[in-house]
C-alpha cells in the first residue's frame, strides 16, 4: 500500500482543507485558548530537552492524524527494527547501529568492539591532552587537524565548536574538509609541525578530497623537517577500511576503527568522534553519548503522541507534503550552535533527498525539504525579513539555550527575549488594519508595507545549558526525526547513491584538465568549453 493510499493520508487531506484557512492569532486568543491551553498542550519533554509545538498550524485533531498516519506508515516498527540491528540499510546489506555507539545495556550489539575502540581513544586523547604524546622534537601537541569531509568533518567540526568552553586551553582543533588548497594552506600557516597532530578520518579511506589533503598534509610535515620514521607521531587515522590507513603509511595502533553499520553522517559518536574527545576530554565525550542515549531511549519507549523525534518528524511532514513547503529553517539563538545548520543539511538532505522507494517503485510525493540556518539575532537583520513578509512559508526550527555557557550574562536576555519576540510576531503577525494605524491617517499605501501575514509556524526548542548531554540529545532527536521521516516516506535513509555520479564525472573531467591532450568531443558542448578555460588557466 502507497502512502497516499493509507487512510490516514486522505484524512489528513481533508483535515487541511478544514483547517489550513485557521488562524494561529485565533487560536492563541485568551477567549479561545483556555486551560489546558495550547502551550500546555503542545509541549513535551524527553531526553533532557523541552519542544513547544504550539506555534505550529495544529490541532489536537492534527496531532492525533499525524500520529495515525506514523503507525500506519510502520514507523514504531521501523525503528524497532534500526535498534535491533536488522539490515535496514537494504541498498548497502548493512545495519545502522549510530544508536550501538551510545548504548548502555551489556547485551546491546557489538559492545565488545565499541567499548574496546572507546577505551583506546581515551587513552590516546589523555595522553594529548595531558601532554605526554610528543611530536618528533619532543614538544607538546597544541594543534590538533582533522582532515576528512561530509559525516568525517561536519559531526566533530559543530560539537568541537558547540563545546568551545569546556576544551582544553593548551590545544587548538582545525577542521580541513575542502579540496580547495585554500582549506588546508590557510590552517598551514597557523600552525607548527613540532606541535601538530593530523588525524584523517573517512569511513573509507578513498575520497578524493580526504586523501589530498592527507597527502599534502604529509608532505607539509616532510619539508618543515619531519623525519620520515617520526611521521607516526604526528598521524592518526579513524576508518572502517584498516588496511588502506596502514598503506597511507600510518602506524597500525594508530589506527582508530568504525565500522560499516555506523553511517558516515551517523558517526560523530564513533572514533570519527577523536578530535571531540581530544578537545573536550573523555569525560565530556561520554556525557555526550549518555545525551543521545536518553534520546535513544526516549525515542524507543515514549508513546508516540509524546514522543519527540515523532513528533518532529510529523509535523514536518504536516508542512512538506500538505502546505507544500519548499525548506525548513533552523535558527540556533546560540553562537556556539553555529555548525548546525550544516551538519544538519547533511544529516536531513543526504538521507532524505531520495526518490526511490524502499521496492524500488518512485515516489509520487516531496520528500527532504531544504535545511538551511544561521543563528539568531544574525539572520534577523538578513533573511528574517523574508520569513516575515514573502509570500513562502518557511517552517522553523527555534534553538534556545536558557542559561549561557559564558559570563556575560546580560547579554543573554536579550538573545532570548529576540528569539522568543522572533515565533510571537511570526505567529500573531499584523493586520492591515493594525498596520493602518501605525501608518498614520492618509497613509493607507504604507499600511500595505507595514502588515505582516502572520500565521507562519514555529517549534521552539529548549535545552536548559548547553552541556555534551543535552547537546548529545539534540543531535539524536534530529537523527531520529530523519528516521522517521523517512519511514512515512517508505525510502532508505541510510544509502547515499546520489553523490556517486558526480564522483565518477569528476575523475574523467579532472583527466580531462590535466592531461597533455584533451579530447573534447568527450563532452558537451558547455562542460569542454568548461574545461578549455580551465586547461588555459593552469596553462595545460
Ligand atoms: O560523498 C558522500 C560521502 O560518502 C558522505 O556520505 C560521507 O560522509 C563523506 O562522503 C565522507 O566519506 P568518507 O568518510 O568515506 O571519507
Amino acid at each position: 500500500m502507497t502512502l497516499n493510499s493509507l487512510p490516514a493520508w486522505s484524512a489528513l487531506q481533508s483535515h487541511y482543507d478544514e483547517i489550513s484557512g485557521e488562524r494561529l492569532r485565533d487560536w492563541f486568543a485568551p477567549q479561545n485558548d483556555t486551560a489546558p491551553t495550547r502551550a500546555e498542550r503542545f509541549t513535551f519533554d524527553g531526553g533532557g530537552l523541552a519542544i513547544d509545538f504550539s506555534k505550529n498550524r495544529i490541532t489536537d485533531a492534527t496531532l492525533k492524524l499525524l500520529v495515525e498516519l506514523a503507525r500506519q506508515a510502520k514507523v514504531t516498527e521501523r525503528r524497532d527494527a534500526m535498534f535491533a540491528g536488522d539490515i535496514v540499510n537494504m541498498t548497502e546489506h548493512r545495519a545502522a547501529l549510530h544508536t550501538a555507539l551510545r548504548a548502555t545495556a551489556d547485551d546491546a550489539p557489538f559492545q565488545q568492539q565499541v567499548r574496546a575502540e572507546k577505551a583506546k581513544m581515551a587513552a590516546f586523547a589523555d595522553k594529548v591532552r595531558d601532554g605526554a604524546w610528543t611530536g618528533y622534537t619532543g614538544k607538546r601537541i597544541r594543534h590538533v587537524v582533522n582532515i576528512g569531509i561530509g559525516g568525517s568533518d561536519l559531526g566533530p567540526k559543530m560539537v568541537v565548536h558547540a563545546l568551545h568552553h569546556l576544551a582544553s586551553p593548551e590545544l587548538q582543533t582545525h577542521f580541513v574538509s575542502n579540496v580547495d588548497g585554500a582549506d588546508l594552506y590557510n590552517v598551514l600557516q597557523t600552525i607548527d609541525a613540532e606541535e601538530t597532530l593530523a588525524i584523517i578520518v573517512s569511513k573509507t579511506f578513498t575520497t578524493l578530497e580526504t586523501m589530498t589533503n592527507a597527502r599534502s598534509m604529509r608532505d607539509w610535515f616532510t619539508r618543515q623537517g619531519c623525519p620520515e620514521d617520526a611521521l607516526s607521531k604526528h598521524f592518526v587515522g579513524v576508518s572502517a577500511n584498516p588496511e588502506e590507513v596502514v598503506k597511507f603509511g600510518i602506524a597500525k595502533e594508530n589506527v582508530f576503527e568504525m565500522w560499516d553499520w555506523v553511517g558516515g553522517r551517523y558517526s560523530l559518536w564513533s572514533a570519527v568522534g577523536l578530535s571531540i574527545m581530544i578537545a573536550v576530554g573523555p569525560k565530556n565525550f561520554e556525557g555526550l553519548l549518555e545525551g543521545a542515549h536518553r534520546m535513544d531511549e526516549h525515542f524507543r519507549t515514549a508513546p508516540l503522541e509524546k514522543n519527540l523525534p515523532v513528533l518532529m518528524g510529523m509535523i514536518g511532514i504536516w508542512y512538506r507534503n500538505f502546505f507544500g513547503s519548499q525548506s525548513d529553517l533552523v535558527a540556533p539563538y546560540s553562537e556556539a550552535l553555529h555548525y548546525l545548520s550544516a551538519y544538519l543539511q547533511q544529516l536531513e538532505m543526504e538521507s532524505n533527498g531520495k526518490s526511490a522507494r524502499l521496492d524500488g517503485t518512485m515516489v509520487d510525493y516531496p520528500t527532504a525539504a531544504v535545511i538551511w540556518g544561521e543563528p539568531g539575532t544574525n539572520g534577523q537583520h538578513a533573511f528574517f525579513q523574508m520569513l516575515h513578509q514573502g509570500p513562502t512559508i518557511i517552517p522553523i526550527d527555534f534553538i534556545a539555550v536558557l542559561t549561557p555557557e559564558h559570563p556575560l550574562v546580560d547579554h543573554h536576555a536579550k538573545l532570548l527575549a529576540n528569539c522568543f519576540a522572533q515565533s510571537e510576531a511570526l505567529m500573531l503577525g499584523r493586520t492591515l488594519e493594525e498596520a493602518k494605524k501605525v501608518a498614520g491617517p492618509g497613509k493607507e499605501a504604507l499600511a500595505t508595507h507595514l502588515s505582516f501575514p502572520g500565521n507562519r509556524p514555529t517549534t521552539t526548542i529548549l535545552l536548559d545549558a548547553l552541556t555534551p548531554q543535552t547537546l548529545g540529545a539534540l543531535i539524536a532527536l534530529y537523527e531520529h526525526k530523519v528516521l522517521v521521516q523517512a519511514s512515512v516516506w517508505d525510502i532508505n535513509p541510510f544509502d547515499q547513491w546520489g553523490v556517486e555520479l558526480g564522483k565518477i564525472l569528476g575523475k574523467v573531467v579532472e583527466a580531462d584538465i590535466t592531461a597533455a591532450s584533451a579530447d573534447p568531443a568527450k563532452h558537451d558542448s558547455s562542460t569542454s568549453t568548461l574545461i578549455a578555460r580551465a586547461r588555459k588557466a593552469l596553462k595545460r
